[in-house]
């Protein structure tokens, strides 16, 4: 499996994660976003069909209110916080169940690193689709803001 950058090239229509905002979000929205700067699309292919996404990420960097950030974490901090939010995950249903999203998470985090290494960031912010996709990214470490059960934070400490 290979996780590159979203381009023309690859089949956009064919993606289906059981979850039409997000299929429509990758055939609509994803490349305009791109091109306009607004976020970065990752994909993740099989070596046999390189055209065909199996699942894909999209990150952006992000400013956020200290106050969805938990008590102990905002201390100190300014009134409005940098770091980098994964606004989309989501895994095509021919391959749920088998890691990848997992894995996507995972190449995900290891990106916003190297955006915090170089431009700084308190942590890796999440925006979960519903109550149960929240509990996918808790497993992960992730925690709930105070004052929304669908925003979620993942600290710059635990990233490093
Ligand atoms: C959530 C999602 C990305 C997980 O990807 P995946 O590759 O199937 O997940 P993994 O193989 O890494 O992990 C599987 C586990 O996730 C759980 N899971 C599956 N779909 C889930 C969902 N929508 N929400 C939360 N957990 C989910 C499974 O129950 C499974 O649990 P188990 O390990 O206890 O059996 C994928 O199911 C998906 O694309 N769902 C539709 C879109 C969506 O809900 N996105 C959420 C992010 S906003």
């Amino acid at each position: 499996m290979q996780i590159t950058p979203l381009t023309g090239s690859h089949d956009r229509q064919g993606f289906d994660c059981g979850r039409d905002e997000l299929n429509i979000w990758l055939r609509q929205v994803a490349r305009q976003h791109q091109t306009k700067g607004l976020s970065k699309t990752f994909v993740a292919t099989l070596d046999a069909e390189p055209s065909r996404i199996c699942g894909y990420y999209a990150l952006t960097l992000a400013e956020l209110e200290g106050r969805h950030l938990p008590l102990a974490w905002r201390k100190k901090l300014p009134q409005r916080i940098p770091g980098v939010r994964l606004g989309r995950l989501a895994v095509d249903v021919r391959h749920h169940g088998k890691g990848l999203g997992e894995l996507l998470l995972m190449d995900a985090l290891h990106r916003a690193q190297r955006i915090q290494v170089e431009a700084g960031g308190v942590g890796l912010f999440v925006d979960a689709i519903d109550e149960r996709a929240a509990g996918y990214y808790q497993r992960f470490g992730f925690q709930c803001a105070p004052d929304n059960a669908l925003l979620l934070f993942l600290p710059t400490q635990i990233l490093a």
